[in-house]
């Protein structure tokens, strides 16, 4: 799949840690390193193979040449093409389509088909290509004529079988950029025991993964960058000559769909595939009526709310195009020097003091029974110290102000207030969002009878506070000790769920007489 599906992050770990240029590596490559050896790496050339197809971006099914197989398939059946999950990890049905064609990329045939994706299948259970079920079912708009290639039977065992895999991945894995062929390239390579793999543990997974490659020195055929998804298919027996790779009448199933390896073409590196015979793989691949996974319809997931110490982080849910099994959230930050923390999960996420300076973003991932899809959105600004700074980046960059509590000022009322023998007693209802408000502070003052000026005055009108409970919902009630004779002027405020806002009401009450 070129440079766009990159291997996942652990085989570039593994490139890393074998020191082996990967495709990203290998584009920064200075041009003099290029040209050494031609390597589907090692490939030939040969009549058009009626049951491989490429993935190319979709284009409402016109005929647009050269065309850009970023990835193979093989045809299952009329109706359904067999890719790797990885291939089209972040896709949607409208973004892919499919073509059958002879001869090259740049001059089909007239034969040339391409039809339009009407739902992907993948495996609840796939992340990434190295965790295995690396496989994709396309259900096609309408059929695609071809050669279709039957599944082996569920457990059955290859080993030591030679089998074809076909694409027009990179034929030179030494040459800086995606080095991708005109013509369908094809090798003969080996079915594998699973401990030829044992350099890729613990990612190799011999449930759903199948090792194949040609063992010896130097450059070996194997597949490559843009082969993946296409097929791996098996010989059905006897020595496999020269003609291996011309004479396609003996290859009979098809075993193995190109998944990842380390490097191209390197003896000491075999293939990974994802095993067709795997009773999980065809739980997938096998399947008669496939049930579509997810597409995304509209809007991606947001981060919206009051990004500072004692707010909350809201992600949007992002609009997809069937009804969901499942939706779960992941919270990640980034610094400013670029490192990336997971900070939470679930749809809302308090924001602490940590946080401050960070840049905030929710994954949201969703699933059907036809698979997940993951889609991610980021946070306007960056965290902020305060709720007012972040209250003035919400208000300037979201038009419409965040969801949540948050942003609904409080009410405050005294709805009752009363004195009998020198005590006053008070009730507040303060609510935010219907919600009790997160606190009521009620201070009152004398306001007659004082001195009229002077320290004297100041002592017996200074504020004093009535300690106030809530005793249900949002209303809270306090009462004054014994006051003395005059009238006394009281002061309640709300405060909201961040604090950001407070109402006050007013009332003045007289004691005695
Ligand atoms: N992951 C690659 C792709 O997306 C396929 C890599 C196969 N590599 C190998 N050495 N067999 O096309």
């Amino acid at each position: 799949m070129s440079a766009r599906a990159l291997p996942a992050l652990v085989v570039a770990a593994l490139l890393a840690l074998l020191a082996i240029p990967g495709p990203a590596a290998r584009a920064s490559q200075p041009a003099s390193a290029a040209r050494a050896t031609p390597r589907v790496v090692s490939g030939t050339t040969g009549p058009a193979i009626p049951w491989q197809v490429a993935l190319v971006p979709a284009n409402d099914g016109a005929v647009v040449t050269p065309l850009q197989a970023y990835c193979g398939g093989v045809l299952r059946d009329a109706w359904h093409v067999l890719t790797a999950a990885h291939c089209v990890a972040d896709a949607d049905a409208s973004s892919v389509a499919v073509a059958a064609f002879s001869g090259p990329r740049s001059a089909p045939g007239p034969d040339a088909q391409v039809q339009r994706v009407q739902g992907i299948t993948t495996s609840p259970a796939y992340r990434a290509s190295t965790e295995g079920m690396d496989v994709a079912l396309l259900t096609l708009a309408a059929p695609l004529a071809g050669t279709p290639m039957p599944l082996p039977a569920p457990g059955a065992d290859d080993t030591g079988s030679a089998a074809l895999v076909s694409g027009w991945g990179d034929a030179d894995a030494l040459t800086p950029g995606p080095q991708q062929p005109d013509a369908l390239l094809r090798g003969v390579v080996r079915l594998l025991p699973d401990r030829a793999c044992g350099m890729y543990a613990p990612y190799y997974r011999a449930d759903t993964m199948l090792c194949a490659g040609a063992t010896g020195p130097g450059v070996v055929t194997d597949a490559c960058q843009g082969d993946s998804g296409g097929p791996l298919v098996r010989h059905d027996g006897g020595s496999v000559g020269p003609d291996g790779v011309t004479d396609l009448g003996h290859y009979d199933r098809v075993v193995g769909l190109v998944s990842w390896g380390v490097s191209c073409g390197d003896g000491r590196f075999p293939g990974v595939y994802t095993r067709l015979a795997s009773p999980a793989v065809q739980s997938i691949a096998a399947l008669a009526d496939p049930p579509f996974r997810p597409d995304a319809t509209g809007a991606a997931p947001a981060v919206q709310g009051l990004l500072a110490p004692g707010g909350t982080a809201h992600c949007t849910p992002g609009r997809w195009s069937i009804d969901l099994l499942t939706r779960e959230y992941t919270w990640r930050s980034v610094g400013a020097g670029g490192d990336v923390r997971l900070e939470g999960i679930g749809p809302d996420l308090p924001v602490g003091a940590a946080l401050v300076g960070r840049a905030l973003s929710c994954e949201e991932r969703v699933s059907s029974a036809g698979g997940t899809r993951t889609r991610a959105g980021g946070a306007p600004y960056a965290v902020v110290a305060t709720l007012a700074q972040a209250q003035a980046l919400s208000g300037a960059r979201t038009r419409r102000p965040a969801t949540g509590a948050d942003l609904t000022p409080p009410t405050a009322s005294i709805t009752r207030g009363s004195c009998r023998t020198g005590r006053c007693a008070l009730t507040v209802v303060a609510r935010q969002s219907s919600r009790p408000a997160r606190a009521v502070r009620v201070t009152y003052a004398r306001t007659s009878g004082c001195p009229t000026r002077g320290a004297a005055r100041r002592r017996c009108s200074a504020p004093r506070s009535l300690r106030v409970a809530r005793v249900a919902g949002g209303v809270f009630r306090g009462t004054t000790r014994r006051l003395p004779r005059a009238r006394w002027r009281f002061v309640a405020v709300a405060t909201g769920a961040a604090k950001l806002h407070s109402r006050q009401a007013v009332r003045v009450l007289r004691v005695g007489r």
